[in-house]
């Protein structure tokens, strides 16, 4: 027969001030190991078999279950077991309505002599539980008063019965739980946002380096199966030698990406080539997909441009070289550098068809969050003819020089 025994069950008297001490210390410590559990960053399953555990341990209980709604809310199901019987209960499911994980959930803590007297409620149940008597179960409620779930600990039959000072510090056990519970979470939300940036950032690189170095090394085996015939083999050789180098600091460029060795890539990387020497090197790349040399300006202390700037400085170049080369139908394209008191500025321009009002928007997109991670700005001004863009970033004062 079920007999919910919470408000009948009264503290014995035999309970001493040294034992209930003890207790509450088990169960300090038991709180002090979920904290620092979340606080090291463990995941949210093991925190639940952890809180499953540490409240199995703290209130000396031979199994200890975390049940959790489904995606069905008639249902809930053990999300984390420990103990005796642990596999056998782990995954196992219970309805809401008629089982006494229900009850704790929708209603009050719950105290009980023998569990197997429960299992009435939902008979399935009977097996799992047949070796328990003593138990108790308190809902797992955050600080807005949302009931998440029910923490419920058994003892084997025979076994003292639990008292309302058990209840008491299991409840308050499962809210502390509960709140490491929830800042495991926002961690983890937090972490994945992060992931997220990453896989940005990893596509931005791709897209603004990489793939349009592929595309300017396709350009290039073009014009050399173009001219194979008639070219000098020895010269053509040597522009192969040249396109297989370039393939080579692409797949580079890829492994640093993915794995962010560092936080762009920024190629042709040789030690003691400076930002100059790099914008010099993208722009020589661009020129065979152009079919001309464009101009290029340094103004100011260009050397001053820290890394972190520098790849997004050099993806400018490229993406808008690359924009150049495939959309505009221009004879000159020109490249301006500057550094001065209103920090880095490149200006890119050409003399095709101009921009028009085409709304797909990819590499300059990546280009316009480039310069705002940098709390720049990016225009394209293009009324007609001929394509003009300008990215400027601050740069710290001791980076910016006298206006030029
Ligand atoms: N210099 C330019 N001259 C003429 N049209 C341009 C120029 N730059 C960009 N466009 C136009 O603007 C569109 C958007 O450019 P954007 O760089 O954002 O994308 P995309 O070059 O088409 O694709 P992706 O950059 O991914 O290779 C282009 O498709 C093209 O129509
Ligand atoms: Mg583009």
């Amino acid at each position: 027969m079920t007999r919910l025994l919470h408000s009948s069950v009264k503290m014995p008297t035999s309970t001493s001030g040294d034992e209930a001490h003890h207790r509450r210390e088990a169960w300090l410590q038991a709180t002090v190991e979920i904290t620092s559990a979340m606080l090291a960053g463990t995941g949210t399953d093991e925190l639940w078999s952890l809180i499953a555990s540490r409240a199995r341990a703290a209130s000396n209980a031979d199994v200890a279950l975390v049940m959790l709604p489904t995606d069905d809310p008639n249902w809930l199901t053990t999300v984390a077991a420990a103990g005796e019987g642990a596999d056998t209960l782990l995954g196992q499911r219970v309805p809401l309505n008629g089982s006494i994980t229900g009850l704790t959930l929708t209603g009050e803590p719950q105290l009980w002599k023998d569990w197997a007297e429960h299992t009435d409620l939902y008979p399935p149940a009977r097996s799992w539980v047949a070796p328990f008597g003593p138990g108790m179960g308190v809902p797992m409620v955050d600080p807005e008063g949302v009931r998440l779930g029910a923490l419920g600990v058994a003892k084997r039959r025979g076994r003292p019965n639990f008292d309302d000072l058990d209840v008491a510090m299991l409840s308050s056990f499962a809210s502390q739980a509960v709140l490491a519970k929830q800042q495991e979470e926002h961690r983890a939300q937090a972490e994945g946002l992060r992931l997220l940036e990453e896989r940005d950032r990893i596509a931005r690189d791709m897209h603004d380096h990489v793939l349009q170095e592929l595309f300017a090394a396709g350009i290039r085996l073009q014009s050399m199966a173009a001219a194979a015939d008639a070219e000098p083999r020895a010269q053509l050789r040597q522009r192969l030698l040249e396109t297989v180098a370039t393939l080579d600091d692409v797949i580079g460029q890829i492994r640093m990406t993915i794995f962010g060795l560092r936080p762009s890539p920024v190629p042709y990387q040789q030690p003691g080539d400076g930002v100059r020497q790099r914008v010099l090197d993208v722009v020589r790349d661009a020129t065979p997909s152009l079919g001309y040399a464009p101009s290029i300006h340094f103004n100011g202390p260009i050397e001053l441009v820290d890394d972190a700037i520098t790849g997004d400085l050099l993806a400018v170049v490229r993406e808008a070289l690359s924009n150049t080369a495939r959309h505009a139908h221009a004879t000159q394209a020109s490249v301006d550098i500057t550094v001065n008191g209103s920090g880095l500025t490149v200006r890119v321009c050409d003399n095709g068809r101009g921009i028009g009002d085409t709304t797909r928007r990819s590499g300059l997109r990546n280009l316009r969050v480039r310069a705002e991670r940098h709390h720049g700005t990016f225009t394209i001004d293009s009324p007609g003819e001929g394509a003009d863009l300008t990215w400027n970033v601050p740069l710290p004062p001791e980076r910016a020089g006298d206006p030029v």
